[in-house]
């Protein structure tokens, strides 16, 4: 007994020593904030900016999720065999071509937003898509802390047109330009958990606003639980190129995520996001550190993720809307049953506009 009291305090004063011997590399800023790295430092006025002035004081809300967009649509335009510069902010530097593409429409709005504080920052506008983007995300209850890295230099060019996904690509098409720019079909899907918190403002222009799923200011895995109900209506006019019907009153639902949740490829990897709350953070978290480096080396960028806030965890639990029953889903994974869901209570879940900010 004595023995193995002496062994314990052998190796609790081993340990403490050798964390004493390496030192962390802690920077104070000018603030009095630490980070890992001093050149980190530049960022805590900027996360006090775009939280206070374009996310409203730390919401999860319409700004956040067009931020969380961009960060896509200016990534993407990266390809081995087309060019495209991917993460470097040519969407904002060649905005008047970029913009201009029928994959970025409505882009502009955030554009011209992020511009003006680019303007008073000291920061790329790579860096900056990529650390709004992050910031934005941590205001979303349940998300994971997205990484940060800085450093990426100036855009050299506008991407080519016809790198951005679209709502009515086909499965094959999509996965196509996913593996073109590196991604495996198992990372788009991790790559759409985005989708959890956003809306469309111009798949149908007489609905802006309308979410993907129920719950748009938290980062959930009801997106996954809600694509795979039967579609039974349309929110606004219907008809509209990339939209199929949806199930509930106030939601719309893309072509692609219908298509990709049901696809043999990719329908397994979506059904076990629905109610596995730690893997759809990991997931995410790895394909969104991947996506912000497309066209970087890493090598030469400097690790600030420790700047990002850490995320509030989820409140409620993955269910099915109320209204709905287990008969609704469509499930489409040929190796596992889709998880035993309950609904909520109440009269059938209808599901109010995102509001403009
Ligand atoms: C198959 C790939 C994808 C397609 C076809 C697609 C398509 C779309 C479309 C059509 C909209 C609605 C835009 C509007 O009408 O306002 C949208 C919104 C959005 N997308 Fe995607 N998307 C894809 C992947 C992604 C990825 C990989 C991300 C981020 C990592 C992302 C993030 C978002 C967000 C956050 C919104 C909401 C924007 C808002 O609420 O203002 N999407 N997407």
């Amino acid at each position: 007994m004595a023995f193995k009291f002496f062994s314990l305090v052998v190796l609790v004063v081993g340990a403490l020593q050798t964390v004493r011997a390496v030192p962390p590399k802690v920077a104070t800023c000018a603030d009095g904030r630490t980070t890992a790295h001093a050149a980190c430092c530049v960022l805590f006025p900027i996360l006090d900016d775009i939280q206070e002035s374009l996310f409203d004081g730390g919401e999860c809300g319409e700004e956040v999720h067009e931020s969380l967009r961009l960060t896509f649509h200016d990534a993407i335009g990266f390809s081995p065999r087309l060019g495209g510069g991917g993460a470097d902010g040519s969407i904002i530097t060649f905005d008047e071509i970029e913009t201009a593409f029928h994959a970025n429409g409505g882009i502009d709005d955030i554009v011209d937003v992020q511009k003006g504080f680019l303007a008073r920052h000291n920061i790329s506008a790579g860096d900056f898509i990529q650390f709004a983007g992050a910031v934005g995300v941590s205001n979303c209850a349940g998300a994971p802390r997205l990484n940060f890295f800085l450093g990426r230099p100036p855009a050299k060019a506008a991407s080519p047109d016809l790198l951005v996904p679209e709502p009515f690509d086909s499965v094959t098409k999509i996965l196509a330009r996913f593996a073109d720019a590196g991604f495996t079909p198992n990372e788009v899907v991790a790559l759409l958990a985005s989708h959890t918190i956003a809306a469309a403002d111009h798949v149908d222009e007489t609905i802006p606003g309308t979410p993907f799923d129920s719950t748009p200011s938290v980062f959930d895995s009801q997106f996954f639980i809600e694509v795979q109900l039967r579609g039974t209506l349309f929110p606004g006019t219907g008809g509209n190129q990339g939209e199929v019907q949806s199930p509930l009153r106030g939601e719309i639902r893309l072509q692609s995520d219908h298509d990709i949740a049901r696809d043999p490829r990719t329908a397994c990897e979506w059904q076990s996001l629905v109610d596995n709350q730690a893997k759809l953070q990991s997931v995410f978290k790895a394909s969104m550190l991947k996506l912000s480096l497309l066209g970087q080396n890493k090598a030469k960028l400097v690790d600030c993720s420790d700047v990002i806030p850490v995320p509030k965890p989820l409140g409620g639990k993955p269910h099915l809307p109320a209204g709905s029953s287990l008969r609704d889903v469509q499930a489409a994974c040929a190796r596992s049953p889709f998880p035993r869901l309950t609904a909520e209570p109440g009269p059938a879940t209808s599901v109010p506009p995102v509001p403009p900010s």
